[in-house]
């Protein structure tokens, strides 16, 4: 295929683009390279980079040109952030994702919106599917749960072939350190102070970014036009779980372990169910212990990546966050 991918030098897009190369797709990047974004994830990698936001209609001519499918991952991710600023959401997610329907409506392409189970909201037990109600707590959830409804529309009114993918929480490698897992592995590996909100029993449903990474390509080349399939992961953990594991795959002391404030509104409980994509052929890989183990190494296998992120502009975030700065 060849894919217009935006969003693609961020975390999740740019192993997406990895995995979607070796399977022989000719690749546009979008991406608009804010501080999550960096040419370094696609370093290595044979593909057109157009640096633009979707919410700009030139750049988005631009980069569509001889693409016949958009899979659209840009967004602004971070949950805290929204908290702090919720601006930039409300642009990329709002403005950014009509802008690039536009696009797909006028030239009729195939659309895949990557989208996250954060729009259910918070589920004490179970799991949510597909025609789970939208409940999202924070900024974030509620500009993209904005973007998914606006998506459906397109397809209900205007038969754009549009569809939905709803992950849960990945983790792996050339993930930004301001999210729990490489924020942790790095914080362990430097003997900084291991920041658990609240009681840190609010628990995550993990998927390996490559397994998210084939459950949207599944998506993308089986899934039916105007569905929603929920893409999760196979094991849960609450947080402190997820600290104590990379402790012990780290080396690290337990005394690093510092219980802070806690995030307003913050969802207790994610999960997923994926009977859905399952329906697709789709199935995850990788159990959450040894994907995190694997994680783990590749942090400590690429201090060349973390480095410049972890001297830079980040120690400022962690700074006005945690109201302490990195060692
Ligand atoms: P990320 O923050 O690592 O990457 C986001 C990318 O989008 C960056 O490259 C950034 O430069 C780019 N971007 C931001 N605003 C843009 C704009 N206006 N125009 C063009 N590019 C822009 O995020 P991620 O974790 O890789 O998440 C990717 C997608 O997957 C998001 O849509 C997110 O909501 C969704 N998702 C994430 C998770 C998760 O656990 N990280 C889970 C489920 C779904
Ligand atoms: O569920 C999918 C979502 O997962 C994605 O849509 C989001 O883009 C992604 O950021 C992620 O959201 P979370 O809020 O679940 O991820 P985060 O890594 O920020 O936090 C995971 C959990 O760890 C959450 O309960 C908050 C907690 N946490 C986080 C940080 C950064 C801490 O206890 N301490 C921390 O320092």
């Amino acid at each position: 295929m060849r894919l217009l991918v935006c969003g693609g030098a961020g975390f999740i897009g740019s192993n997406f683009v990895r995995l979607r190369l070796a399977g022989g797709d000719e690749i546009t990047v979008l991406d608009k390279l804010t501080y999550a974004g960096r040419r370094e994830n696609l370093e290595d990698l044979d593909v057109r980079l157009v640096v633009g936001g979707i919410e700009d209609p030139g750049a988005v001519a631009d980069a569509l040109e001889g693409c016949d499918a958009i899979v659209n991952f840009a967004a602004e991710t971070h949950v805290d952030r929204s908290i702090a600023e919720p601006d930039a959401f409300v642009t990329t997610h709002a403005l950014g994702t009509y802008t690039l329907l536009e696009a797909a409506r006028e030239r009729s392409l195939r659309y895949v919106q990557v989208s996250t189970d954060e729009v259910y909201g918070s589920i004490e037990t179970g799991s949510f599917t597909e025609e789970s109600p939208l409940q999202p707590s924070s900024p974030y959830s509620a500009t993209k749960a904005g973007a998914d409804l606006l998506v459906a529309s397109y397809h209900h009114t205007f038969g754009l072939e549009a569809l939905i993918c709803r992950g849960s929480n990945n983790y792996g490698p050339y993930q930004y350190p301001e999210k729990l897992i490489p924020l942790m592995v790095l914080n362990a590996m430097h003997g900084d102070k291991l920041p658990v909100y609240g009681d840190g029993m609010q628990v995550r449903n993990w998927i390996y970014v490559e397994d998210f990474g084939r459950g949207i390509g599944t998506v993308l080349e089986r899934g039916e036009p105007g569905e929603v399939y929920n893409v999760g992961g196979p094991d849960e953990a609450p947080n402190l779980e997820v600290v104590t594991k990379i402790i012990e795959y780290t080396g690290a002391d337990d005394s690093l372990i510092e219980y802070v404030t806690d995030r307003p509104g913050h969802d207790r409980r994610y999960s997923l169910g994926s009977e859905k994509v399952r329906a697709l052929g789709w199935e995850a890989q990788v159990r959450f212990s040894a994907g995190l183990e694997r994680t783990v190494d590749w942090y400590r296998e690429n201090r060349a990546w973390w480095e410049p992120i972890r001297s830079g502009d980040y120690r400022a975030y962690y700074e006005r966050q945690y109201g302490r700065a990195l060692g």
